[in-house]
């Protein structure tokens, strides 16, 4: 279009060089912005412009901090129930949004997260998808969640995983309703324009292990015969509270309490030693009563869930008090410090794992 205006009219274009051009000598700022234009009918820009904002000295966050009181949100949750079937919402999901990146459907650039609601008696279907998901218990309990053939029922504090393109689907067969934080990295996958997805004929898949078989199998110290010897996703599919709790606590005796973090274990890939999946990784930390954490900050934007006790956690001088099923974000390079009234436990979870591949990631107390 600018193309046959410009052949209608003797105006300066590409093809007459020279001709009525601002001049680039006493009009400098006018030059610039004419090169720019002509430029730019070729889908070129001048870096030059935007050299600051892209390598920028330090990262300079676009998320927000922000906290879902579970006291506030549970009620909200619970209405959804009412409103539509998790039969035909597919997944019934109160998505958290960044308070800064609202309609993005993200907590972090990263990271999707979202309360997920059961009632008894439902199901949610067999899909898989490309995008890793994590589910972690809040609210509820006897509900299951099935991962290439092994179902698991969960409970409070379980940390449950769904790998890239494994079949999950989840029911409901307790008689109360249970809630899960949810978190993808469908952000990522979607960076990358790399999403499929894919359902099940049927609406769940058919059981072919017994509950546990891929935590007593994979996750105690031996492996079955014949098991590979690496693997970029860990086969475990529920890390219970259970067992998690006591190791926290048993570091907490042991005087392993890290002046930032508290006594922390990382959930593990069994075959490897490395994060559960190549995207997500997540960790536990018992907090002890008065714990008053150092200031801590690391590029990778962290979800914190309070599983136990009662507290409040500064990030960038803004203060958020938190209990028990309240989930919230430090964005990545904001300084955060935990406090702990009481003994308490947070679970976390972030994109560390992809930013430690890549080379990019950095800590700094
Ligand atoms: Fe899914």
């Amino acid at each position: 279009m600018a193309q046959a205006a410009q052949s209608s009219a003797p105006v300066p274009d590409i093809e007459h060089p020279d001709s009525k051009r601002p001049d680039s000598k006493h009009n400098v700022a006018g030059a610039r912005q004419a090169y720019y234009d002509r430029i730019s009918k070729f889908n070129m820009a001048p870096l030059w412009e935007k050299l600051r904002q892209l390598v920028g000295n330090e990262p300079k966050t676009q998320c927000a901090p922000a906290i879902w009181r579970f006291a506030d949100v549970k009620a909200m949750v619970m209405e959804s129930g009412d409103l539509i079937s998790a039969k035909e919402a597919e997944r019934r999901v109160l998505v958290l949004e960044n308070p800064a990146l609202r309609g993005q459907s993200r907590i972090t650039q990263s990271l999707y997260a979202g309360l997920q609601l059961i009632m008894p008696g439902e199901v949610a279907p067999a899909h898989r998808h490309t995008a890793s998901a994590i589910r972690f218990i809040l609210d509820g309990a006897g509900a299951y969640t099935a991962v290439e053939g092994e179902r698991t029922y969960m409970s409070p504090g379980d940390f449950v995983l769904t790998p890239n393109w494994a079949y999950h689907d989840h029911g409901n067969t307790s008689d109360q309703p249970m809630i899960w934080l949810d978190v993808l990295d469908l952000p990522t996958i979607n960076f990358y324009e790399s999403m499929f997805a894919e359902h099940l004929d049927e609406e769940s898949q058919p059981v072919a292990r017994a509950d546990g078989d891929s935590l007593a199998l994979f996750g105690s110290g031996v492996l079955p015969d014949g098991a590979p010897v690496s693997l970029n996703r860990s086969p475990v599919i529920n890390y219970t509270y259970a067992r998690t709790r006591p190791i926290v606590e048993r570091l907490m005796k042991a005087g392993q309490v890290d002046k930032r973090h508290g006594a922390r274990v990382r959930y593990a890939n069994p075959m490897t030693g490395g994060w559960v999946m190549p995207t997500m990784g997540a960790q536990l930390a018992l907090l002890p009563a008065g714990f008053a954490g150092e200031g801590y900050r690391a590029t990778d934007g962290t979800i914190f869930v309070c599983v136990e006790g009662e507290g409040a956690t500064t990030i960038a001088g803004q203060v958020f008090a938190w209990s028990a099923g309240d989930v919230f974000v430090a964005p990545p390079w904001l300084r955060y410090a935990h406090d702990a009234a009481t003994e308490s436990v947070l679970f976390s979870i972030s994109d560390r794992p992809a930013q430690e591949a890549l080379g990019i990631w950095r800590e700094i107390n």
